[in-house]
């Protein structure tokens, strides 16, 4: 009798576990299907009026620029085929690169970092600026032409 409860009661945890499962299976199929969401809205909000939404290049006030605006799906083409990742990091990050002079582009480096600054972040702005920079160049990666 004894041994029928333990099982029971092992066998709840097994159910629990299988819904568990079923759970973090589903989760994580709407996960893959809004993997790159944190870094489109950032590029959206940080990039599109320049680079364009669909990153073609054609954003609203890229007709404002001497330097072209480039077309950011076309960055592994460019490349070799192979989306040049650390470089797409550092020309965002842009404290690191040598810019052209009249760059338009802004170094959102130091910009993000002094958000999270002004938001009280004291330890972790500099980590705040760099998976900024990160999510969006994965969203970048994912749509290369
Ligand atoms: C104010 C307009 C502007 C904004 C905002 C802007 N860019 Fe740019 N971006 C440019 C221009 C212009 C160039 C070309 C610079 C050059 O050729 O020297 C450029 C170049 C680049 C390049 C290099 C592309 C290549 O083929 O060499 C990347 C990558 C890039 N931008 C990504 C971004 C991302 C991501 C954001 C948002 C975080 C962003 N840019 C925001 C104007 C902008």
């Amino acid at each position: 009798m004894s041994r029928f409860r333990r099982l029971r009661v092992l066998s709840a945890p097994g159910l629990g576990a299988l819904a568990l499962a079923a759970l973090v299976s589903t989760a994580s199929a709407e996960n893959a299907a809004d993997e790159f969401a944190v870094g489109k809205a950032e590029y959206l909000t940080a990039c599109a009026a320049c680079h364009g939404d669909a990153a073609d290049g054609k954003g609203p006030i890229a007709g404002m620029f001497r330097t072209p605006v480039p077309d950011l799906t076309g960055l592994a083409v460019r490349n070799e085929g192979r989306f040049p990742f650390l470089t797409v990091v550092q020309i965002i990050d842009g404290r690191s690169v040598v810019r052209a002079h009249g760059d338009p582009m802004p170094v959102f480096g130091g910009r993000f970092r002094a958000e999270a600054e002004d938001r009280g972040a004291l330890y972790g702005s500099e980590a705040i600026a760099r998976a900024r920079v990160l999510e969006m160049v994965l969203y970048l990666e994912s749509i290369q032409d």
